[in-house]
């Protein structure tokens, strides 16, 4: 039985990924936050039979980290999903920037998959896929969004993402010894909150169900031949 964790599991690419996994007959570690708010997932929870149970991260938050270990103790993980993620603040562009709140965007998306691997680590190499997977986005390209000016007004969110592939690839090589695989995935342009009403009339944006699809027979198709490259969801690789 393959075990499955995910990170903001609860809306989302997240939430879907929880359920179309659990709908494959793997084993479901859904976490998230607020646990008691959660209600799809906590839906979920009820209608999986036992396969998808809760557990409550806040990927900011170190200790919440070291609490997830504590709960998860040795148990071994098959594939790991980093997918929490925020846009962050408004101002995040040439003509200013909130400071804090790009501190946030570099806690959230590109420190904290890392703490989570580093502390999982062990659960990974327990597991039979040993398959780590980070949900990046192509905003991370430096060399698209440079060359054609794409979003030019998230700064914070594009810096994350760039850092987050760089820590994953890193470890995609310093974690070959142990058998790990590390996927690094932009899921599409989603319908999501996220994607907001930019997404929602986009022609090209995809649903958070085409997109958990996708992902998952990305990471299915991941092997040591393709670990830590880049890739979007259609398993086209993507420039750094
Ligand atoms: N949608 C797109 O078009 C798109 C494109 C490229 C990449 N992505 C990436 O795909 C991933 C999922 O995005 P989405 O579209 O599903 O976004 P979303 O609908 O906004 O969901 C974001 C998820 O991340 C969780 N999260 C945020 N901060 C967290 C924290 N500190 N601790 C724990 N969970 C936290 C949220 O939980 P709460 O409910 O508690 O806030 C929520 O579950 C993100 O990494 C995003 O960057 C999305």
């Amino acid at each position: 039985m393959t075990a499955v964790l995910i990170t903001g599991a609860n809306r989302g690419i997240g939430l879907e990924l929880a359920r179309q996994y659990a709908a494959n007959k793997a084993d479901v570690i859904g976490c998230c936050r607020a646990p008691e708010t959660a209600e799809a997932l906590k839906e979920l929870v009820s209608s999986s039979g036992g396969r998808v149970q809760i557990m409550r991260l806040d990927v900011a938050e170190e200790a919440s980290i070291a609490s997830l270990k504590d709960m998860l103790g040795d148990q071994p993980i098959d594939i790991i999903i980093n997918n929490a993620g925020i846009v962050g603040p408004e101002n995040q562009s040439a003509d200013g920037i909130d400071a804090e709140g790009w501190m946030i965007t570099l806690r959230v998306n590109a420190l904290a998959p890392i703490l989570i691997a580093l502390a999982l680590r062990d659960n990974l190499k327990h597991g039979s896929e040993k398959k780590l997977v980070a949900i990046s986005s192509g905003l991370g390209s430096t060399s698209t969004t440079t060359s054609s000016g794409l979003a030019p007004i998230r700064y914070a969110y594009c810096a994350s993402k760039a850092a987050l592939n760089n820590g994953m690839h890193a470890l995609s090589r310093d974690w070959a010894t142990d058998g790990i695989l590390v996927g690094i995935l932009a899921p599409g342009y989603v319908r999501t909150d996220m994607g907001g009403a930019a997404a929602a009339s986009h022609p090209s944006s995809i649903s958070p169900e085409e997109s958990a699809s996708a992902l998952i027979r990305r990471i299915a198709e991941l092997t040591p031949a393709t670990t830590g490259t880049f890739q979007n969801h259609r398993g086209e690789t993507i420039a750094w």
